[in-house]
C-alpha cells in the first residue's frame, strides 16, 4: 500500500505542485522570507516532536518510538539552524520571525484533534501512528519539491538526510498500522482528506504573506 498511497497522495496534490514550487524557488532570492519559512518548518517539526513526547504510547516507549522522537526533534533543530544561518541572527517562533505560525500551529492541532476524535479510546498507539503517517506523507511531498528547488538554486542546504528519515518513518508507520488496525485503509483515506483541507489553508496563509514581497527573480 505504501507505493499506491504515496502515488494517490501525489495525484490529489498535483494541482498544488507548481504554485508550491514557484514559492519555494522564490525563497532562494529573498533571505528574510526564506529564513521565516525555514523557521516555520522548524516550528512544525518541533510541534510534531512535542506531540510524540506527550502521546499515550510514550508512557511505555520502545526503542523505535524513542528513535522517532529524537529524529523529529533533530529536524526541528536542523530547520532552526538553517533559518538562523540564512537570517544571520537568532530567531524565535514569533510572527516576525516565522511564516504563518498561527496557521501552522492550527494545522497540527486540528489534525491531532480530528485523529484523536475519530479513533476515540482505541489502542494507545493508534493516534500516534496515524498522526505521524499523515504528517510524514505531507513532509515527504513538500520536502521533495523543496529539495528540487534548492538544488536548482545551487543552494548549499540539502534536505536529503531529512527526506530519507521521513520516508523511513512513513514506511514504519504504515507497516505497523496494517498490523494493528484492520480498518487502516478507511482511516488513512479519511485523515488524508482532512489533512488536504488543512494544508491548503496553511499554504494559502504562506502565499498571503508572500504577496507583495519582492523576490530577486521578479
Ligand atoms: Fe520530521
Ligand atoms: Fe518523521
Amino acid at each position: 500500500m505504501n507505493r499506491s498511497l504515496s502515488s494517490a497522495f501525489e495525484e490529489t496534490n498535483r494541482p498544488l505542485v507548481e504554485g508550491v514550487r514557484a514559492h519555494l524557488a522564490a525563497f532562494a532570492t529573498n533571505p528574510t522570507m526564506h529564513a521565516r519559512f525555514l523557521n516555520m518548518l522548524s516550528l512544525m517539526e518541533h510541534i510534531g516532536s512535542r506531540k510524540i513526547m506527550t502521546c499515550r504510547a510514550m508512557r511505555a516507549p520502545g526503542l523505535e518510538l524513542l528513535k522517532h522522537l529524537t529524529e523529529e526533534s533533530r529536524h526541528a533543530f536542523f530547520f532552526k539552524r538553517a533559518a538562523e544561518a540564512v537570517a544571520e541572527t537568532a530567531l524565535d517562533y514569533s510572527p516576525a520571525n516565522t511564516m504563518a505560525p498561527g496557521p501552522a500551529k492550527f494545522y497540527m492541532g486540528r489534525l491531532d484533534a480530528e485523529i484523536t476524535g475519530v479513533l476515540g479510546d482505541a489502542a494507545p498507539e493508534l493516534p500516534y501512528l496515524y498522526m505521524s503517517l499523515i504528517v510524514e506523507l505531507r513532509a515527504t511531498w513538500l520536502y521533495r519539491i523543496y529539495q528540487d528547488a534548492l538544488a536548482q538554486a545551487h543552494s548549499t542546504l540539502s534536505l536529503k538526510g531529512i527526506l530519507a528519515e521521513e520516508q523511513m518513518h512513513l514506511d514504519e508507520m504504515l507497516s505497523r498500522l496494517h498490523a494493528v488496525d484492520p480498518e487502516a485503509e478507511t482511516h488513512v483515506a479519511r485523515f488524508c482528506a482532512f489533512e488536504d483541507i488543512r494544508f491548503r489553508s496553511v499554504w494559502s496563509a504562506v502565499e498571503s504573506e508572500c504577496a507583495g514581497q519582492r523576490f530577486a527573480a521578479e
